[in-house]
């Protein structure tokens, strides 16, 4: 191949391949890539064989059937999410220049406010037609990986680690409450303690989930063990599970906003419990967010937070068969 030449590289490289690029160096696969940008396998190969040919070197090597980046490879990946970051500030600052309320909202969420946050978009989106939302849900720790790494303009979640700068407004309660099915014999009981909790099958949560690790710091701070018998690392799961009596769990109590008066989830009367969370809006302190990202800032804070409370008042008060209702 011909030697590396910043020239060569700016006259036959597309934006459109370095996009392809970034995507299949961030997966270290094609076909993650592929799947991510709904191309087919062979247009995502062939976008980098001919990114490859502008650059002069190989990108990627393989060795077995893992894909590693070369020694150009991470030098073109770091220059293209610098590349990307720029193109994505200068087009917020367009949009703002225009003063329009247009453009892209990314926002990364935890797991369970995947119950709360795409409602509240319903009337956002509403109002503001031309702006485009992603969302991405995932836990705790996978938020982290995605603060560290820049790729929202927006957070919501419980417990902001101490080693980010994060600047951070609160949003709403996140209490976690502990599910039994409907028919368990404990839902007649009142006051029940963690000891005797502690003799339950419990369905958890995955490693990961700080859902988990706020019910593991209580059973610790008890020294009790949890009998975990299974893990999921979906609500949706555990509570088809719980509802299977297949056991208990311990769950946010945003996850059954939409359980009607025959759910087959009962709110088990447990001491210490429900744990008081509390879930916040950040983002990367210093950052200067978009107009847009700012908009859905100021509508969480009023309409969003009430649509929230709202919304969680009748979870408490009506919709759910509660074990302490009187
Ligand atoms: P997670 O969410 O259990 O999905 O990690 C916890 C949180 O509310 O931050």
């Amino acid at each position: 191949m011909a030697p590396y030449s910043e020239g060569q590289i700016l006259h036959h490289a597309t934006l459109h391949q370095l996009q392809v690029f970034e995507v299949a160096a961030r997966h270290r696969s094609f076909t993650r890539a592929a799947e991510e940008l709904f191309l087919t396998q062979p247009t995502v190969s062939m976008q980098i064989k001919q990114l490859s040919k502008a650059v002069g070197l190989p990108l990627f090597e393989q060795v077995g059937k893992r894909l590693f980046l070369t020694d150009a490879g991470e030098d073109l990946y770091a220059t293209c999410n610098r590349i990307f970051e720029e193109l994505a500030e200068f087009e917020m600052k367009v949009a703002d220049m225009k003063g329009m309320k247009q453009g892209r909202l990314k926002l990364g969420v935890v797991t369970t406010a995947n119950y709360v946050i795409p409602r509240l978009l319903g009337p956002f989106c509403h109002r503001y037609p031309g702006i485009q939302v992603s969302l991405n849900v995932t836990n705790h720790d996978r938020l982290v990986d995605r603060i560290q790494e820049n790729r929202d303009d927006l957070y919501i979640m419980s417990h902001i680690p101490p080693q980010l700068e994060l600047q951070s407004y609160h949003f709403i309660e996140n209490p976690l409450v502990v599910l039994a099915h409907r028919d368990h014999p404990l839902v007649q009981e009142k006051n029940i303690s963690l000891e005797r909790l502690a003799k339950e099958s419990f369905i958890m949560r995955e490693a990961g989930s700080y859902t988990r690790r706020s019910v593991q710091k209580l059973f610790d701070q008890h020294g009790l063990t949890i009998n975990i018998k299974m893990e999921f690392d979906s609500n949706e799961a555990i509570k088809q599970a719980i509802a299977g009596g297949m056991g208990i769990s311990v769950l946010s109590l945003h996850t059954l906003a939409l359980e009607g008066a025959s759910g087959q989830l009962a709110i088990l009367d447990v001491e210490h419990f429900p744990i008081t969370n509390q879930w916040y809006i950040c983002h990367i302190a210093g950052k200067q967010i978009s107009v847009i990202a700012q908009t859905f800032l100021q509508f969480l804070q009023t309409e969003g937070r009430k649509i929230a409370q709202q919304t969680l008042a009748a979870t408490r008060g009506e919709e759910v068969v509660t074990a302490n209702a009187s």
